[in-house]
Formats: C-alpha cells, structure tokens, sequence
C-alpha cells in the first residue's frame, strides 16, 4: 500500500489484496457499509459519479482501477487501453474525500493462470455483446466475482451504458447467493449528448463531436418505436448508418430489459431497451436508451 497527499487528503493506494483486505478489517465494524465501484481505469465524469454515489451511501467508498485481460477478445484493443493510473488518481482526488484505490497487478488477481470461469448466465450472455466478443462475458463474470471476494461490498455500482452487464453481474450475484446489493447508474453523458467511456480518449474531438449523432438517433428511435414496429425501426437506423461513412454499425438491437431477448412483437406490459454498437476509427462505441 502507499499514500499520496493531494488535495490536503490522504489516497491510499493498494496493489495487494492482502493489504485491501487487511485495512478495510481494521476499519470496518460489523455493521458499516462497504460502496465498490470496479473500473478499468482511464477515469471520467462518469466515474466520479459513481464514487459520488457509493459516497453517499456507504461508510467506505472503494474503486477498482483494472484492466481485465480476460475481457478482452481482441489483443489490439487490449493493448491499447488507456493505462493511466497516475492521472486517474488525481481526478479521484478531485472528490475531496477519503476513497481507497485498489489497483492490482495481474498477478494480484490471477495468480499464474489468466483464465476465465465459464458462467452460464440463462441466455443473457448470449445477446448482442456475446454475439460480437466471444468469451467477454465469462471474462467480466471473473474478475467482478473475484472482486466482490476481495473487496466484499455491500453496494456494488455500474454504469447503465453497459446495461448487459449490469444484467449479466445481477445475474451471477443471484446464481451465486453473493450478498451484494448490484446498483445501475444513470449514463453520464459528453454536453453533445455522447456517452461518458474510457474509449473517447482515442477520438479526435471533432470525432466526438461527431459521435454525438448516436445518442441522437437513440432519441429518435424512442419516438419512432411508440408508432413503429422494432423491425421497421431497426430498417430506418441501419438506413441511417449508410450513408455515414465515419462510422461502422457492427450492431442495433431492441431488447427486452430483463431477459436481453429481441423485441419481436411489442408487449404492453414489457420494458424495452435499444442498443447499439457503432465503431469509429476503429473505436467501438456502445449506447443504449429505454424506450417505453
Ligand atoms: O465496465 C468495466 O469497466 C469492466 O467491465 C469491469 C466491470 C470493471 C470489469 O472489468
């Protein structure tokens, strides 16, 4: 463990479990509350509005800064995740409160074997990402478990853009009897609408600016879908895309919230979800919008 004093308070810092481990003992008292925000690092707003929350909420606040190499099916995207543990604690630090940071070396958190558990998650990890990165599921599914483990929370907090995760680590709390409370964030937006990601670091910003078109088009499919079928909604975004060579639609699908499965026919009583994948620059960008 180190420190570093900014902001005239103290960041503790933890590459160690053990260390983790041993000082959240010494703090905590039967009854206090443990908040947990897991990351990958590359800290943004909306990030720190996750810690904002889990502040509010809990005795002690705890942030992962990780780069889970089991997630990742593509090497490329791996290596070139922003690794910015330096800046990333400053920003932290900008909160102004006592919040402890675990970021682990590999080694930490696998040993000597980088695998994954292979999780069976009723389907939900079959949808939309599942199809496009083979195996990430099982990736995230490994490292939040082995996680929750270490830092063993009462509230764990996630942003809603990756809505299938939020479902998928509900899910493995539920099938697992883990005794964490799974809460889903708000999306944290750019002012032009794009959503907060680690990943508009490698947008040029007129490319973010650019980007701002995704969110927008989520909005007009939340009108479209009152009058249209999913089908006929899904045309017109595919449509859209066409003549947008900037960008690389890899997928646009509406959902159902729960079970993740696509919306055939629209079902009063059911809450539907668009989702959305879209590279640019060879940046993959995800969005998703409820739409009833
Ligand atoms: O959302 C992320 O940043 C990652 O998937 C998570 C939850 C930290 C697991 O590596």
């Amino acid at each position: 463990m180190f420190a570093y004093n900014l902001n005239k308070i103290t960041m503790h810092i933890f590459n160690g479990k053990a260390d983790l481990i041993a000082h959240l003992t010494a703090i905590n008292t039967s009854n206090s509350t443990i908040g947990f925000v897991p990351t990958m690092g590359a800290i943004h707003k909306g990030h720190l509005s996750l810690l904002q929350q889990s502040l509010s909420e809990n005795d002690t606040t705890v942030i992962s800064i990780f780069v889970n190499p089991t997630q990742f099916n593509n090497p490329e995207d791996l290596l070139k995740y922003p690794r910015t543990l330096e800046e990333d604690v400053q920003k932290i630090a900008t909160l102004n409160k006592t919040i402890l940071v675990y970021a682990p070396t590999v080694a930490d958190i696998y040993d000597k074997k980088i695998s994954s558990e292979e999780f069976n998650f009723d389907g939900l990890e079959h949808q939309m990402e599942g199809k496009f990165r083979p195996g990430h599921w099982d990736g995230v599914g490994t490292v939040v478990k082995k996680l929750f483990e270490i830092v063993n929370p009462t509230n764990a907090y996630f942003g809603e853009k990756d809505f299938q995760q939020l479902q998928i680590v509900k899910k493995m709390v539920e099938k697992n009897k883990l005794s964490v409370n799974v809460i889903g964030c708000s999306i944290f937006r750019e002012p032009s609408g794009l959503a907060m990601s680690s990943r508009n670091e490698r947008l040029t910003a007129e490319q973010r600016e650019e980007a701002a078109f995704i969110y927008k088009l989520l909005q007009e499919t939340k009108e479209k879908f009152q009058e249209h079928t999913a089908q006929e909604v899904t045309k017109w975004v595919t449509d859209n895309f066409a003549d947008k060579p900037s960008f690389d639609l890899e997928y646009f699908q509406i959902a159902e919230e729960d079970s993740l499965l696509p919306c055939e026919t629209k079902i009063e009583t059911k809450k539907y979800r668009a989702f959305i994948a879209v590279f640019m620059n060879k940046v993959r960008l995800i969005d998703t919008i409820s739409l009833n």
